[in-house]
């Protein structure tokens, strides 16, 4: 066992990856918070406590799980989990930042409670974790922190908010490393891709079809989305990351789906104009400059005119 007698909180842990990773860190020996509201996948009230059922599915087969029915944008209550964890268990280990919700739409027609639930939830959800938790694992000079992000942050269509809250979360888990790397807490990234009712309930089987139908995506493209992984694949990673042996993985972002892992490339510079003289360049110099020594093999990603 990988997580013999470590604590860890999964945000979003009821259902999906959140649900697999939980499960996963129990049969790893690490005791388990489930932290999770319920709701429909748009983050509007559903009823039921799916929180309490994958605590009790946990508990039944032979693993340690409390449920705490809070929300991740409620900054108080995330306290109250850490302290709970805290109190249950003697110790915040594993923070896994995984609770998520939709609310896809063109930036035009975006409504702003939809921008702003989104990045409640994605990216000011995880701040609130990671700051209480902090201050134990910081006493405790060990912890993990594993933020869930997407490949929606590297540029989407129709959800605006979801991507730049996940872009948000790169940057966040990039900050956070850098404060808390030298009290032995390490924190990094995931992008996942597995099959749960985020991506594949039956809406989007059907508008997949629907796509096939009209000639709009191959069929390859089409068995594709209807195989992909489950979220089970993703909880080995996640486990890897809170365990002695990532010890010195830090700040770093990964792709994670059924029989894949990668790195992201840190951001960096990859090229540079530079002016001599008195520094300032003119428009007609920029217009003229740019293309040939910034944007050589640049592919605009939405040219005008292109069919919407
Ligand atoms: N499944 C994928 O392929 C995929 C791809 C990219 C990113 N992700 C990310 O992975 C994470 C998990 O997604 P999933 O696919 O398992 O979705 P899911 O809907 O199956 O699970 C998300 C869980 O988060 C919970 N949640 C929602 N709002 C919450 C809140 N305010 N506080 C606490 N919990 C809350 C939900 O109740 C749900 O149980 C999300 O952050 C998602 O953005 C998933």
């Amino acid at each position: 066992m990988h997580l013999e007698g470590k604590a860890a909180i999964i945000t979003g842990g009821a259902r999906g990856v959140g649900f697999a990773i939980a499960q996963e860190m129990a049969r790893q020996g690490a005791r388990i918070v489930i932290m999770d509201p319920g709701g429909a996948k748009d983050g509007r009230p559903e009823g039921g406590t799916p929180a309490e059922a994958a605590a009790t599915e946990i508990n039944a087969a032979g693993g340690e799980a409390i449920a705490c029915n809070e929300s991740v944008t409620d900054h108080t209550a995330c306290g109250r989990v850490v302290a709970a964890c805290k109190d249950r268990f003697g110790r915040v280990d594993v923070l896994v930042n995984n609770a998520g919700i939709l609310r896809p739409k063109m930036i035009w027609n975006m409504p702003e409670e939809d921008w702003d639930t989104v990045v409640a939830v994605h990216l000011k959800g995880q701040y609130n974790m990671i700051h209480h938790a902090a201050r134990v694992m910081r006493e405790q000079k060990w912890g993990r922190i594993i933020n869930m992000a997407s490949e929606a942050w590297r540029g989407t269509v129709g959800q605006a908010n979801y991507g730049a809250a996940k872009g948000g979360v790169f940057s966040l888990t990039r900050a956070v490393a850098r404060e808390l790397g030298r009290y032995g807490i390490t924190a990094n990234t995931i992008c996942p891709s597995a099959a749960t009712r985020l991506t594949l309930d039956e809406a989007v089987k059907a508008g997949f079809r629907k796509r096939l139908e009209a000639g709009l995506i191959t069929r390859e493209r089409y068995e594709q989305v209807m195989n992909m992984g489950g979220p089970e694949h993703i909880a080995p990673f996640a486990c890897y990351l809170a365990s002695e042996a990532a010890a010195h993985v830090n700040g770093q972002a990964f792709r994670v789906q059924e029989g894949m892992v990668a790195i992201y490339n840190d951001p960096e510079i990859k090229a540079t104009l530079t002016r001599a003289g008195d520094g300032t360049f003119s428009i007609e110099e920029l217009a003229r400059l740019v293309p040939q020594a910034l944007l050589q093999g640049y592919v605009n990603p939405a040219p005008a005119g292109e069919k919407e």
